[in-house]
């Protein structure tokens, strides 16, 4: 059977922890020199109908450092993004390449244009998810600081896709979640109910950040909701991860950030570009985290 990536949960937790221990190796791999070809002659697609910098970037650079290439495929040069139905683009696409990456609005159709397809799709970031963020989170967490395993992670500001994916680590990984939105911005009931073991709902960010090894943050205001940037901004105004928030969580507590990040908004800069952030780290790392992914993928 075709394996997917499409959510955190597709994956056996030996299989993310095999592909975190994969990525840290790949990484030394390649800062030691040594040429990796293990995927010459593959051809990853890669779809997007939202902006990229990291995603793009490292699936790219990915592709060629394991002697294989990256197809991409904007949906404005793209048939798809004319209205070719969704199932006959799988069917196609699929027959030309070995994997494909979709960055797409609409969760619902990379899981309607997997269930078509003859090769692998991976989750670039829908609305409800961003799990190959999530590889790379883990395996910089690791890489800094050892197992994640019972450790407390703070989600401080939206229930979004990073947070919907964080959830789904925290059962992965074996650490406690707690989570701090404003009201009406909290994750999806769904996961709430679905992940209810491994999460805390806190009243606030103080209180989420008590203890904490590790504070993560995103956007107030996701691709596509930019018209609810105002509105959001006064909503988000004591979700700012600061020095003060900071101080809540153990000294030695690190910060991580997708990226891309707005100062002074959800982060301060002293945060952000200060001592306890991993947040380039964590950036570098997508290339890694995503060459083990696609080698566990198509190997
Ligand atoms: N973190 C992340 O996915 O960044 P891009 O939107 O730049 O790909
Ligand atoms: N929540 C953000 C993540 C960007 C990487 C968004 O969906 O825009």
């Amino acid at each position: 059977m075709t394996k997917h990536f499409i959510n955190l949960n597709d994956l056996s937790n030996n299989d993310l922890q095999q592909i975190i221990d994969q990525a840290i190796a790949l990484k030394k791999q390649h800062k030691s020199g040594e040429i990796n070809n293990a995927l010459q002659n593959k051809t990853l697609a890669m779809i997007f109908d939202k902006s990229s910098t990291r995603t793009r970037v490292s699936f790219e650079a990915g592709m060629t450092q394991l002697g294989g290439h990256a197809l991409f495929l904007s949906d404005r040069d793209i048939q798809l993004g004319r209205g070719e139905p969704i199932i006959d683009s799988a069917i196609v696409i699929s027959s030309m390449v070995d994997a494909i990456m979709m960055r797409v609005s609409s969760h619902d159709d990379i899981t309607t244009f997997s269930q078509h397809s003859s090769v692998p799709i991976i989750n670039a970031l829908s609305d409800e998810s961003h799990p190959c963020q999530l590889l790379a989170d883990m395996m910089t967490y690791q890489e800094y600081n050892g197992s994640i395993k019972g450790k407390t992670v703070a989600w401080i500001g939206d229930g979004n896709n990073m947070c919907h994916t964080y959830m789904q680590a925290a059962k992965a990984f074996g650490f406690t979640l707690n989570i701090a939105t404003p009201k009406g911005y909290e994750p999806e009931q769904s996961f709430v109910s679905q992940y209810a073991d491994f999460i805390n709902l806190c009243a606030d960010a103080q209180t989420a950040c008590d203890n904490a090894d590790l504070v993560v943050t995103d956007v107030w205001a996701s691709m596509g909701q930019e018209s609810e940037q105002t509105k959001r901004e006064t909503a988000f105004k004591d979700f700012q991860v600061n020095t003060a928030l900071m101080e809540s969580a153990k000294s030695n507590a690190i910060f991580m950030h997708c990226l891309p990040a707005h100062r002074g908004e959800e982060v301060s800069a002293n945060v952000i570009d200060g001592k306890q952030s991993l947040v380039w780290n964590e950036a570098e790392n997508r290339l890694h985290a995503q060459k083990a992914l696609l080698l566990f993928l198509l190997g």
